[in-house]
């Protein structure tokens, strides 16, 4: 098949190698007149593959998405027309549930301010002293891939596990650790709250003030999954006005051009998309996507 690679810096060549070893045909540009050739399209995340630029592949038949989010892709038109959608789910979780468990421990105990202190001279702060992830409750909002690998990495630390995922009965949720609780249960008990669900149309603009004010004072509140979940505007506001107490945000409604209001917000701690980031990730994504391609056929 002739093989369109939209992303190329984003692509692994292991997953390029692969899929020309098996006989597909890879363009890495398009002139006008190769639009019309175009089989399949490989992205990553940053390809919006909106209505109109998908009317540009007249013949397009699969899309190949390295990695799981779907979000970037007019879902509607992709089955109106009858194009398969084929990604890597799982193949970044690793990277994500180690992410979160570094940002967790980092948050909780301060690290960011205290080495902020230092390197202006000045010792530890009283203020600022940490507490400890055992014994405090994890609120996970979605169960899939990386909340249920966050949960066995986790258990050593002897924190408990708070999950919200109505897609998912308690008994599944109970054989990994977590109880299955509402969402307005998880935001009232939970010391920290972490985000791993996907971007659609019932989950966007989840996460607003109504939820912040139900949120215990002292919550570290963490997004890795998709910046739209989040109303930027309230959590700026509710973090300045210590509704809630920290945060941690990886990922932003538009990017790499972020709302430069977080920049100045002190109790937050951003990272531009890089949970997973990673060389295992780059690698995974890419190759599992091609390799559920070549099964798929
Ligand atoms: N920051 C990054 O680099 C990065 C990397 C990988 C994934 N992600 C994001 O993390 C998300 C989760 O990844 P995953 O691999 O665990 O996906 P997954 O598909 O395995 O799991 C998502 C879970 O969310 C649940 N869910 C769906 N709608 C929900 C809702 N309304 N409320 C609560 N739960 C709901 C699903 O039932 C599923 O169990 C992805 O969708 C993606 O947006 C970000």
């Amino acid at each position: 098949m002739l093989i369109y690679v939209a992303e190329k810096n984003e692509i692994h060549p292991s997953a390029i190698k692969l899929l020309k070893d098996n006989g597909h045909r890879l363009l890495f540009s398009l002139k006008n007149e190769n639009y019309k050739n175009i089989e399949v399209i490989f992205i990553r995340t940053y390809t919006k593959l909106d209505k109109k630029l998908l009317n540009s592949f007249v013949n397009l038949k699969y899309i190949l998405r390295a990695g799981a989010g779907i979000d970037n892709i007019d879902i509607q038109e992709v089955q109106r027309r009858n194009i398969k959608i084929i990604t890597s789910p799982g193949s970044n979780a690793n990277s994500v549930a180690e992410f979160v468990v570094g940002i967790m421990i980092f948050l909780i105990k301060n690290i960011n301010e205290q080495s902020a202190r230092l390197h202006k001279g000045e010792w530890r702060d009283k203020s600022l002293m940490g507490d400890d992830l055992n014994g405090k409750v994890l609120g996970l909002v979605g169960c899939g891939a990386v909340g249920k690998l966050l949960v066995k990495k986790l258990h050593g630390f002897e924190v408990n596990f708070l999950g919200y995922d109505p897609y998912l009965d308690d008994v599944t949720l109970k054989d990994f650790g977590i109880e299955k609780v509402s969402l307005q249960n998880l935001l009232k008990k939970s010391d920290i709250i972490s985000l791993h669900l996907p971007l659609t149309p019932e989950t966007a603009n989840m996460f607003a003030l109504k939820e912040f004010k139900k949120m215990k004072k002292n919550v570290i509140f963490i997004n890795t999954s998709r910046g739209k979940l989040v109303n930027d505007k309230d959590l700026i506001y509710a973090l300045n006005k210590k509704i809630i107490a920290k945060a941690a945000v990886d990922v932003f409604e538009s990017e790499p051009i972020i709302n430069k209001k977080f920049l100045s917000v002190k109790n937050l701690f951003l990272t531009p998309h890089i949970a997973a980031f990673t060389t295992n990730s780059n690698l995974e994504m890419s190759l599992r996507a091609a390799q559920n391609f070549i099964s798929s056929l």
